[in-house]
């Protein structure tokens, strides 16, 4: 078989990042430059910043991406890029940037959907992980229950029907003054304090959905923190982390498993910068253990945004030859599963 690399770019949200992946799986190079410190004193993401930054880094990291994989321009074989969701204006300067590229080097261009790079993590991952598995996504904007078929062939059997789990994580650490982002610090706090201090709701829609809501539980806790405040008594926040956390990893773990029942599919894998989350990564072993089920997380830095996720995604594409044209162009809300 032929060896296919290609050259990844990602910049859906604040992170610039470019990649060069060989044949799916093996990462030559996985060059991430974070704006957080930028966005972190503005307590979220500010659109516009975070499309300037990109403006001024995206050269840098596409060169030092390809340096660092140590192959001439002529033995990549595709550009890859994310054309959606996420910020529209971030998504354009990778599009551009990437479009330019492969028409200025006269290789194929494969527009790549954030999501499905997410779930691809799970295959640099894992070598021999192979569909069909259910898969969890959950990041700062997207909370989804894929049923993976086939290489991007993709069922969606449950989503959010409000906040994503990681903008629940941010909007709580915001009151609880931890800062932004709030999950890997609200995953820090919570190893502090007691899991069942409090007892925080966890939504229940009919017992066949595999629907995700937030907005209760986000509610909850903000009552909580205010109610407490009022009585003039100390809000334990260490306590308040933990069992936020418990509640959100209870019901995502609850359905995740529900869902591979659902399919008779015993291999079930995590997506997306909350499938760094400590806890549900511990209480997901465990679980799985108990019903003999395989796991497939990816490692910490394939969580969170970067470019080699979507540089895996473009492989099975390129093998599919699902290639985009120079119309390509940014879809801040794109569908999984959708071109
Ligand atoms: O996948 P990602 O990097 O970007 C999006 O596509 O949204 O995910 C970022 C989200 C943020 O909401 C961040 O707070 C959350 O992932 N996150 C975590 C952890 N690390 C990152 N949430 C919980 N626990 C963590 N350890
Ligand atoms: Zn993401």
């Amino acid at each position: 078989m032929k060896t296919i690399n290609i050259l990844a770019i990602e910049s859906s949200c604040d992170e610039t990042a470019a990649s060069v992946v060989q044949n799916g799986r093996e990462v030559l190079s996985n060059v991430i430059s974070s704006q957080i410190e930028i966005h972190k004193k503005y307590g979220g993401v500010v659109p516009e910043i975070a499309s300037r930054k990109h403006i001024e880094n995206i050269s840098t990291v596409v060169k030092e991406a390809i340096s660092e994989s140590n192959l001439s321009i002529d033995e990549i074989d595709a550009i890859a890029v994310t054309y959606g969701p996420g910020l529209v204006g971030a998504l354009l300067i990778g599009v551009n940037y990437a479009k330019s590229l492969a028409y200025a080097w006269n290789k194929p261009l494969i527009g790549v959907n954030h999501i499905e790079g997410h779930i691809s993590a799970n295959y640099i991952e894992d070598k021999s992980l192979e569909p069909p598995f259910v898969c969890l996504v959950v990041s700062g904007g997207h909370t989804h229950l894929v049923y993976v078929k086939g290489y991007g062939d993709y069922e969606i059997m449950g989503r959010t029907r409000d906040d994503a789990a990681g903008e629940a994580y941010d909007k709580i650490a915001r009151a609880l003054n931890l800062g932004y982002p709030g999950g890997p610090n609200i995953d820090k706090l919570a190893k502090l304090g007691n899991k069942d201090a409090i007892h925080f709701p966890r939504a229940k829609f009919n017992e066949e959905s595999l629907d995700f809501s937030f907005s209760g539980l986000k509610s909850a806790v903000l009552n909580y923190i205010n109610q407490t405040k009022q009585k003039g008594e100390e809000v334990i926040e260490a306590d308040v982390a933990a069992c936020f956390q418990e509640a959100v990893v209870d019901v995502l773990v609850g359905k995740l498993m529900q869902a591979a029942r659902l399919k008779n599919c015993h291999k079930i894998a995590l997506a997306g910068g909350v499938a760094s989350n400590t806890r549900l990564r511990e209480v997901l072993q465990k679980e799985c253990e108990n019903n003999n089920f395989s796991l497939y997380r990816p490692s910490l830095i394939l969580c969170t945004d970067n470019a080699a996720m979507i540089g895996s995604c473009a492989f099975f594409k390129y093998n599919n030859k699902e290639f985009s044209d120079f119309s390509l162009n940014a879809n801040s809300n794109l569908e999984i599963g959708k071109m």
